[in-house]
């Protein structure tokens, strides 16, 4: 697993050659729509907090089988399961092809790649890893797609974060191993802002399902409205942890309001602050997710986890089939 983290800045520059012609031409769709779960949908998340300033039209996505109404013939449905057998979104790209929607999958194989055969276009990644360490393929197809169809330049900064990442990763052990000897003992919950809430939600997944951790993720500054007040009632001195992700990209305002929620939590509770690296926003947000990569392997392994199985997760999915 740690290989994969090392590998994600080639991950990343593979999967910008993995190009497919979009089903529909440059200009033709009104509204894109990725749907995927887990370790497939995070990659999603990120591509609209990374470009939220630059797409040309509205990006969602959707964890879950039903495709929301207003997903019409100008919406292109972008299936993302790497294993391609993943229920949620094996139904909602049956049912965009059931509609009449242009339709893209990206995945390693199975019935994803079975559904689209010939007629839908398909952008294969490589198999054989745990879908959650297959991020840098799914995010940079997924970032080429956008650029293939018009939406927003991408493949520059793709390789830029790469290189960043690249650069940044042999000093994110040694941080990994700080922050674990802190946290361990603890149930933690991560916060970020803009563009760093699909960060915290990957840091939050990674916890969960590395080191079979109970960890929590919030975003700021929603999380400011309600779940700060729930750590005033938390148990004082308890196992509980907070996780502020910080970016030094971030403008002072939002600098200023991440300090006054960091000092209003650590009223209550033992505060962390991890701070990214690198010039460009993707490249921060790409070596804080590698950090959260890298932390949650680091507490499997103190945890004596198996941070490869999840058999918790196979189960639920088995006797869902
Ligand atoms: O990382 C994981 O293993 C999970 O979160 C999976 O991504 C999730 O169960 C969905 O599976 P898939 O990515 O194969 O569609």
């Amino acid at each position: 697993m740690r290989d994969a983290v090392r590998g994600l800045p080639r991950q990343l520059e593979e999967g910008l050659e993995l190009a497919v012609e979009p089903p529909v031409s440059r200009g033709a769709i009104d509204s894109l729509i990725v749907v995927g779960m887990g370790g497939s949908a995070i990659g999603a998340d990120m591509l609209v907090e990374w470009l939220w300033d630059r797409l040309e039209v509205p990006v969602a996505v959707l964890r879950g089988e039903r495709l929301p109404r207003w997903v019409g013939e100008k919406t292109l449905v972008v299936a993302v399961s790497y294993s391609g057998n993943t229920r949620e979104t094996l139904t909602a790209a049956a049912s965009a092809i059931e509609g009449g929607h242009p339709l893209v999958a990206i995945t390693s194989d199975g019935r994803l790649a079975e559904l689209c055969q010939d007629a839908i276009p398909l952008i294969r990644v490589p198999g054989g890893l745990p879908p959650r360490a297959a991020l840098g393929y799914l995010l940079s197809t997924s970032a080429r797609l956008v650029e293939e169809l018009g939406l927003a330049d991408t493949s520059r900064d793709v390789l830029e974060g790469a290189r960043e990442l690249q650069e940044a990763l042999p000093g994110l052990a040694q941080d990994a191993d700080r922050l674990a000897e802190a946290l361990e003992g603890t149930l933690p919950t991560v916060y970020g802002h803009p563009p760093f809430t699909s960060v915290a939600r990957r840091w939050a997944a990674q916890l969960n399902e590395n080191a079979k951790l109970m960890a929590w993720w919030g975003e700021l500054p929603e999380g400011s409205h309600n779940q700060v007040e729930g750590w005033s009632g938390s148990l004082e001195g308890g196992p509980l942890a907070a996780i502020f992700l910080r970016d030094p990209g971030e403008s002072p305002t939002v600098a200023r309001f991440m300090d006054e929620v960091t000092a209003v939590v650590s009223r209550e509770a033992a505060c962390h602050t991890a701070t990214a690296v690198g010039e460009t926003r993707l490249g921060r947000m790409l070596t804080c997710v590698a950090l959260g990569d890298l932390l949650s392997l680091e507490l499997a392994e103190r945890r004596g986890m198996e941070p490869l199985e999840v058999p918790v997760i196979e189960a639920i999915k088995n006797a869902r089939g």
